[in-house]
């Protein structure tokens, strides 16, 4: 199987960019310090999928948040990866094919999806580059 390099250095604070990884999409998104915050007060919040933010990133770079861009309901692309997309009623990405929201760490919030956004498997090969697979 293949890996894929992303240039998160160029991603901005508040910014998600959508690309792909395995020929499926892959959303990689800069979390602002608010959307950080916001995603640690929910840590303990009752969900579907419970997870914290930390387990959903990397130790030292909690802000880049690596998730695929699959709905895990029944397989959509959600939306909010690009500029004025609907985000969602929690600020993350929000899939339009049965009204599925996911919060600024991608976890399942609202509607029938049943897990959160997979992270796949990555790892930091410098501090603006990811490898994901
Ligand atoms: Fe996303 Fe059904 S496929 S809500």
């Amino acid at each position: 199987a293949s890996s894929t390099e992303v240039d998160v250095g160029a991603i901005q604070p508040g910014q998600s960019i959508k690309t792909t990884f395995r020929k499926q999409p892959l959303f990689v998104k800069r979390l602002t310090p608010e959307e950080i915050a916001e995603a640690k007060a929910d840590d303990g919040a009752n969900m579907r999928d419970p997870q914290t933010l930390a387990e959903r990133t990397k130790e030292g770079n909690e802000d880049i948040l690596v998730t695929m861009g699959v709905c895990t309901h029944l397989g959509c692309v959600p939306l909010g990866a690009a500029e004025g997309e609907n985000k969602g009623e929690f600020g993350g990405y929000f899939c339009p094919c049965h009204g599925s929201h996911y919060d600024v760490a991608g976890r399942i919030r609202k509607g029938p999806a049943p897990l959160n956004l997979a992270v796949p498997e990555y790892s930091f090969k410098t501090d603006a580059v990811i490898r994901v697979g």
